[in-house]
């Protein structure tokens, strides 16, 4: 049993929770960043809340009021050139089945350790129980432990994988998901709408509505005597298509890249945010932007985000939109397949932003 945990890793996996709840007042050097990298906690700063990403409300694109719905597009498409992110209200799912997936899974990190370890992960696949990405032996670690799975495509999905407990779990997950799915298909439209195209054509360069990909990672952040020389989760781009997170109801964390700064993402009550990943950025021809964001931790309270990843079909070849390649704006990305940028993320290694510009087409 103990054998099979650590297949695979270079090092024993320490769960970060039972860190923190060893009481210990001073992290272990390996979750201690680099000083370029630690995070600024200037509290009074955020208290001060400069800029905040945008606010969409989805109902508004659906107004009868032409007015109404070109001023929602309009904000969309700069959210998206600008920013790469946004907060979507009025999203048509149920607030009550999002609060009570999120407390489904917040019971589930509160199990015994044993009880948890039967989820235990591998970097195989990655799926279930984890504390680490990457296999580099001696990598500086992040602040957190994680649950990844599968949903779609539907051969990929595997029920046992998912937590047992709490026994609600598993089917909050599946009606959980089948809404995202809903919901992601829907801002596909809107995205390609904000494009200039069609409304199907994201989705179908995603390899249509049967084969994409969809996957569920929840992110738990115990709380970290030293949040000044850490992070939660290091600075990257979302290497998929579009990502729906839910963020903890009352603990912020997630910080966004604007120009040299952060911004701590305030979430707004029963909001999704929405962020492009690298695959709508190549599709876009860079119109739209994948943007670098992580997540800083704090000394008084855990935090738990769901982060819901819509991702092309794994093996059709993405390269930008014809349409959105002209004389002025050639294409700036060649074509590589979803499952082979994976590879080629894997082999980099965790670097930010520079996986999509070394995928840039040689000129
Ligand atoms: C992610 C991510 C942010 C958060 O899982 O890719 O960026 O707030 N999560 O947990
Ligand atoms: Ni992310």
């Amino acid at each position: 049993m103990m054998m099979n945990c650590l297949q695979g890793w270079p090092e024993p996996i320490v769960r970060v929770q039972s860190l923190s709840e060893s009481g210990i007042r001073v992290i272990p050097e390996r979750y201690v960043k680099g000083p370029s990298d630690r995070p600024l906690l200037y509290p009074a700063a955020a208290a001060r809340g400069v800029e905040q990403i945008p606010v969409i409300n989805l109902r508004e694109m659906y107004a009868g009021d032409g007015s109404v719905q070109e001023t929602a597009m309009g904000k969309i498409s700069m959210a998206c050139r600008e920013w790469g992110f946004f907060q979507v209200v009025n999203h048509g799912i149920e607030p009550e089945l999002m609060k009570r997936t999120r407390e489904a899974w917040r019971e589930f990190f509160h199990l015994p350790a044993e009880e948890k370890q039967r989820y235990a992960n591998s970097p195989t696949t990655y799926e279930g129980y984890g504390s680490r990405l990457g296999v580099e032996k001696g990598a500086k670690l992040d602040w957190s432990d994680y649950f990844f799975l599968h949903y779609l495509p539907t051969t990929l999905r595997d029920h046992n994988k998912w937590p047992h407990l709490p026994s609600s779990c598993r089917e909050l997950v599946g009606k959980y998901n089948e809404e995202l799915v809903k919901l992601s298909e829907k801002l596909m439209k809107i995205l390609s709408i904000s494009l200039g195209l069609k409304e199907e054509s994201l989705q179908e360069a995603f390899g249509g509505r049967e084969q994409i990909g969809a996957c569920m990672r929840v992110n738990f952040y115990p709380k970290c005597p030293q949040p000044d020389l850490t992070l939660g989760l290091s600075s990257h781009s979302d290497p998929g298509g579009l990502t729906l997170l839910l963020p903890d109801e009352d603990v912020s964390g997630l910080q966004v890249r604007r120009g040299h700064n952060w911004i701590t993402v305030k979430p707004v009550p029963n909001a999704f945010i929405v962020n492009i990943g690298d695959q709508v950025q190549v599709l876009s021809n860079a119109i739209f932007k994948s943007v670098e964001h992580r997540v800083i931790v704090n000394s008084n309270k855990e935090r738990l985000s769901l982060a819901f990843f819509y991702n092309p079909k794994g093996d059709i070849p993405i390269k930008p939109v014809p349409k959105l390649v002209t004389r002025d704006t050639p294409a700036i990305y060649s074509p590589m397949t979803f499952n082979e940028y994976r590879v080629f993320i894997r082999t980099q290694g965790p670097s930010g932003k520079s996986h999509l510009e070394s995928l840039k087409s040689p000129r």
